[in-house]
């Protein structure tokens, strides 16, 4: 329940609206009383799914003025956005029992089969259970020398003075990384490239999908289509590369020989289908988030060079010249505020649940199988909680400004039961990719280029050209693209 010191700011006692609306039961016979602010802007029949996909962003960073609770329409379906931490702390981890999936998750049912990601309640807590080791710190210190080895490639391949389209290289790398984590051995390598090539179809198709009507999604529109096809691909190369897997035998470090011998308590073992199911999962959650993050975290640097310098020094101080390893991260307490500080700007725009019973929110009640959102981006940008929100300031995290900051109001990874499995990793991703690159270059900004942010699955930037120039302060360090991890 809610206590003070849970919020900074108190729940709004009345939601005042300009466009307010009275909830009444439908078809599910339970009753809401109380005045539900209505987002404004709904168009006839569509609701807010224009709004939604015209400036998303900008939709629900400005929810938060007419209510704690905000009643919106994707086509004749009701979905309630919480606006406050408060509520999305009681949903997400208080009352979490209450709450399934929502949408999304269930428009990727196709895809996702009935992995992690796409599960709720009981089975979601013993494949949980199940996969949680595959994540555990030792496996994650293990991957350590191939995910230095990736950002070094990544590394080698600039030349001093290049253009660098640091949103894909970013998306490359971020890919490479967890790909190497999930199958070391070649017999992944397909499955891999088909991961690549799949995901921003699959990335762009699931938030239509959540978005339009279910009819929709059977039309043989190329979209449609080129989804289906995604699908299909990245399916039956990631089943070979199962199939190869249990036919070598072998434990190959990697997360897929962890799943091949994974045991529940009734020590039944994963089938081929639900491994692929995983992987799938893995890829669709890890990859493009992680990659939208990398190159964020360069935007930013590039665009303020006296919080580059500072990481420059902790990096320089910590490693000298040794590539970093597991022991060293726990030393990067600036870098780590400032990956922070990254999630905290860029952050997921749209996450969903579904109430299984009647729930009380705040004096809002709410029927079975309601579909709520928040948005982390929209949360981790109200100045209620995040003073001057637009200024990238890593020291917003050191401890004693950081106790302030309200549960539920900072949530890059969700929290609960449902929290990212894949946060440690992405965060050792990011900081080795840091440690790596930086070592010899820093990203200046292509001048008169300008960076905006597109609302997919995560939030990525629309085009990161940056200019990849040799750092001179390091006299022992050549920048020439070569040298040894
Ligand atoms: C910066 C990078 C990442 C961000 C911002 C991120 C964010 C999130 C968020 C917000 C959720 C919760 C979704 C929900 O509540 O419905 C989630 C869940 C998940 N993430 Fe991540 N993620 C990242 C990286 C990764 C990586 C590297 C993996 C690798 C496998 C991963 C795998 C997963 C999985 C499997 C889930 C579902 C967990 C569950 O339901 O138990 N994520 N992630």
């Amino acid at each position: 329940m809610l206590t003070e010191e849970d919020c900074v700011t108190p729940l709004n006692p009345q939601q005042a609206t300009s466009d307010p609306g009275t909830e009444k039961s439908g078809g599910s016979g339970v009753v809401t009383d109380v005045l539900i602010p209505h987002a404004p802007g709904a168009w006839p029949l569509v609701g807010h799914v224009p709004s939604l996909i015209r400036n998303p962003l900008r939709f629900v960073t400005s929810l938060a003025a007419h209510g704690d609770v905000v009643r919106l329409r994707l086509g004749p379906l009701p979905v309630y956005a919480l606006t406050h931490p408060a509520l999305v702390h009681q949903v997400l981890v208080e009352d979490a029992r209450d709450y399934a999936r929502g949408r999304i998750f269930e428009k990727a049912g196709p895809f996702l089969g009935e992995g992690l990601l796409a599960s709720s309640g009981t089975e979601h807590r013993r494949q949980r259970r199940l996969l949680q080791p595959a994540f555990h710190r030792d496996r994650i210190s293990a991957s350590i020398p191939v995910l230095r080895q990736a950002a070094e490639r990544t590394s080698a391949s600039w030349r001093p003075g290049q253009t660098v389209a640091v949103d894909r290289a970013m998306n490359e790398l971020s890919l490479t990384m967890l790909t190497k984590t999930l199958f070391t051995a070649d017999a992944g390598a397909r499955a891999a490239a088909q991961i690549e090539r799949a995901l921003p179809v699959l990335a762009t198709g699931l938030i239509t999908r959540t978005l339009m009507p279910e009819w929709w999604t059977k039309l043989p529109t190329p979209a449609n289509r080129r989804f289906d096809r995604s699908v299909h691909d990245m399916g039956t190369a990631i089943d070979e590369a199962v199939r190869a897997y249990r036919a070598q035998g072998r434990d190959h470090g990697d997360v897929l020989s962890m799943l091949l011998s994974a045991r529940d308590q009734d020590g039944e073992a994963l089938t081929d289908h639900q491994i692929r199911d995983q992987l799938v999962g893995f890829g669709l959650a890890g990859v493009e988030t992680t990659g939208a993050s990398l190159a964020w975290l360069f935007h930013e640097l590039g665009r303020h060079p006296e919080i580059e310098q500072r990481l420059h020094t902790e990096l320089d101080t910590a490693l000298g010249d040794r590539p970093p390893r597991y022991e060293d991260l726990p030393a990067l307490q600036y870098t780590g505020r400032v990956i922070t500080e990254t999630l905290r700007l860029h952050a997921l725009w749209m996450v969903m649940r579904r109430t299984r019973t009647s729930v009380q929110l705040a004096d809002t009640t709410l029927p079975a199988g309601a579909e709520i959102l928040y948005s982390a981006y929209a949360l981790h940008r109200d100045p209620r909680f995040f003073p001057d929100p637009e200024r990238f300031d890593p020291d917003r995290w050191l401890p004693e400004r950081a106790r302030r900051i309200p549960k539920g109001a900072f949530i890059p990874f969700s929290a609960g039961a449902h929290k990212c499995i894949g946060d440690s990793l992405a965060f050792t991703e990011m900081t080795i990719a840091l440690a790596v690159i930086c070592r010899r270059w820093r990203l200046r900004p292509t001048p008169g280029v300008r960076v905006r942010e597109v609302a997919r699955g995560d939030v990525h930037p629309n085009r990161l050209p940056m200019v990849a120039e040799p750092r001179t302060d390091r006299s022992s360090m050549e920048a020439t693209g070569h040298g040894g991890v």
